[in-house]
């Protein structure tokens, strides 16, 4: 089975004290056993390690960078590699997130050489596809999306590939209050499935857990995450609460 996962992404929000409170109230919720085989959080950069060290203590907690630079080292100011990601004790990171394709440029092109980046230093990418609302109003998702994956990913080896989680984030459902119907996020999932299975065959692609994420809330988490291949969530305005973002985490 693929593992259930429910990670939260912070985005940049949650200064030092409230950081430092919310994964200690996660910690504390997370005494008792969650339902998500993973719960993963991605805090700003700031406060990756005392947040590892404090996930580290609580079985199934791990933590993610939000972005990574594609360079191990050099002359990037105000820039993160996956190297010192890794030096911190974080697990995972979220790249090619809507937000970094859209304000920071990112092309697919360029996320193909940070998926490369991450996996080189053991870092599992939570690589993140999606379509705007024009597309889907065009009818035209799962070509806009199934192109990003080819163009991102498709250069991966067979093996490599097999280390990815998927995070499938329509745009229109970012911090819209709107979210996909259970429908329409089971059928992107199915058809990224289908896609990654052209190239790779079905046996890897079903290896992969595949996130939906876009207004997921304890209220609708478990509609969306009843598909069948829905693995979890990607979790923003929702994750900054502990109990939301726990209760998200047993909706699977
Ligand atoms: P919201 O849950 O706030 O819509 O954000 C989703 C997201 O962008 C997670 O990466």
């Amino acid at each position: 089975m693929r593992d259930q996962i429910v990670a939260g992404n912070w985005k940049m929000n949650k200064d030092l004290n409230q950081a430092t409170a919310l994964v200690e109230e996660i910690q504390s919720l997370m005494m008792n056993p969650v339902e998500a085989d993973k719960v993963i959080v991605a805090p700003p950069y700031t406060y990756l390690a005392q947040t590892a060290a404090k996930a580290a203590e609580v079985p199934g907690l791990f933590v993610a960078g939000q972005n990574c630079h594609q360079e191990m080292s050099g002359a990037y100011t105000g820039e993160i590699s996956a190297t010192i990601l890794k030096s911190l004790g974080v697990d995972y990171v979220i790249l090619g997130h809507s937000e970094r394709r859209e304000y920071f440029g990112e092309s697919n092109q360029l996320l193909a050489l940070k998926v490369k980046a991450a996996l080189g230093q053991d870092l599992i990418p939570i690589f993140c596809c999606g379509e705007p609302l024009s597309i889907r109003e065009a009818g035209e998702q799962q070509k806009y999306v199934n192109q990003q994956l080819t163009e991102s990913l498709f250069q991966l080896e067979a093996d490599d590939l097999r280390r990815l989680v998927i995070a499938y984030e329509p745009i229109w459902a970012i911090g819209t209050g709107r979210t996909a119907s259970a429908e329409q996020a089971q059928q992107m999932h199915a058809s990224i499935r289908k896609h990654l299975a052209s190239k790779y065959g079905a046996e890897v692609a079903n290896h992969l857990p595949i996130l939906y994420g876009g207004s997921c809330k304890p209220s609708n988490a478990k509609e969306i995450f009843a598909g069948e291949d829905v693995d979890g969530g990607l979790i923003g305005g929702a994750s900054l609460n502990a109990n939301d973002f726990i209760a998200i985490a047993n909706s699977l």
